[in-house]
């Protein structure tokens, strides 16, 4: 039994066993109804808790289809809805369902919750984002990106926009899979210094550059994100969008990556905003692609989490 709190937490061998078993997962399925159960049902007999404290499409419906075709059952719990938001420690919360339940997974805002409850659960906790990471969305990710053209490793990131959550999570992960990463953005916004960190201490090249059109020159991929997370104030919007603007993710800024640059959304995007729709449906982007392999990826992240 393993938790999936974060990247930097998981060891290399284990996140790339994820990724090949995920692409496993999903050839498996080729040409299956999406309803359909798998061939394998690793999960039959086993209950789900999906807990959100902040709203979710990708995040909410992938986990649940996933389980369920793996012959598993979920229950999708929100926040302000349980006994959680109204006083009820984490740690007690976190014993009781391990008492129902067989996997939880949490999006929570501040990451003391998830570790919490990863301490007093006796079942797997899998981070399904918080204030300062989002592992999942980046294993999807990297699937996606070796899907279409091989190998990570070595290859060059550039993140355009705020060294946010999901940010993070690309740096924990240039570390473990070894790839580089530029970051461009305003330095107010500039990811925290443990993520980079973490990266460069596992031989990666980490830049910070803040000219966006010199950040992109040679890159294999491109990413960026809303430029108002959940967690972030109303009220920094406006501020917010005039830093950002600069950084906005659109043709003429794709011209200086390499031509067969791919780009990357986590979604829900704002068109015209971080991302011009020309970018978002044109011929570098993979979006469609990484939101549906949020589905495989975090199926293989519950396998290994419950190793079977
Ligand atoms: N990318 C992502 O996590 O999307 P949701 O917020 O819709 O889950
Ligand atoms: N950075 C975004 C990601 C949403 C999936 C947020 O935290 O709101």
């Amino acid at each position: 039994m393993e938790n999936f709190l974060d990247i930097h937490k998981t060891d290399p061998e284990a996140l790339r066993h994820i990724i090949d078993s995920a692409k496993a997962m999903k050839d498996a399925r080729k040409d299956r109804p999406r309803g359909a159960t798998d061939d394998e049902l690793p999960l039959a007999g086993h209950m789900v808790a999906l807990i959100f404290e902040k709203p979710s499409t990708r995040t909410r419906t992938s986990f649940d289809v996933g389980v369920r075709q793996m012959g598993g059952q979920t229950m999708v719990l929100s926040g302000t809805d349980m006994q959680l938001g109204h006083g009820e420690t984490i740690a007690d919360t976190a014993r009781v369902l391990s008492r129902y339940v067989d996997l939880i997974m949490i999006r929570t805002f501040d990451e003391s919750v998830l570790l919490e409850m990863a301490d007093y659960a006796d079942v797997p906790v899998i981070n399904g984002l918080t204030n300062r990471t989002h592992p999942c969305q980046i294993m999807a990710d990297i699937m996606t990106y070796e899907e279409h053209r091989g190998p990570i490793a070595g290859r060059k990131v550039v993140w355009s926009g705020d060294g946010n959550n999901v940010c993070a999570s690309l740096l924990h992960a240039a570390g473990q899979f070894g790839f580089d990463v530029t970051f461009t953005g305003p330095a107010q916004l500039d990811p925290e210094d443990a993520f980079v960190g973490f990266a460069r201490q596992k031989g990666s090249t980490i830049q910070i550059e803040r000219d966006p059109v010199k950040a992109v020159s040679g890159a294999d991929l491109v990413v960026t994100d809303t430029w108002v997370s959940m967690h972030d104030s109303q009220s920094t919007k406006e501020r917010r969008h005039n830093m950002l603007r600069p950084y906005q993710v659109n043709e003429e800024l794709m011209a200086h990556a390499k031509p067969d640059a791919l780009f990357m959304h986590c979604l829900p995007a704002h068109r015209e905003e971080e991302v011009t729709s020309q970018v978002m449906d044109g011929p570098h982007s993979v979006i469609w692609d990484e939101a549906e392999n949020r589905l495989h990826a975090q199926k293989a992240i519950m396998r290994w989490c419950l190793d079977r």
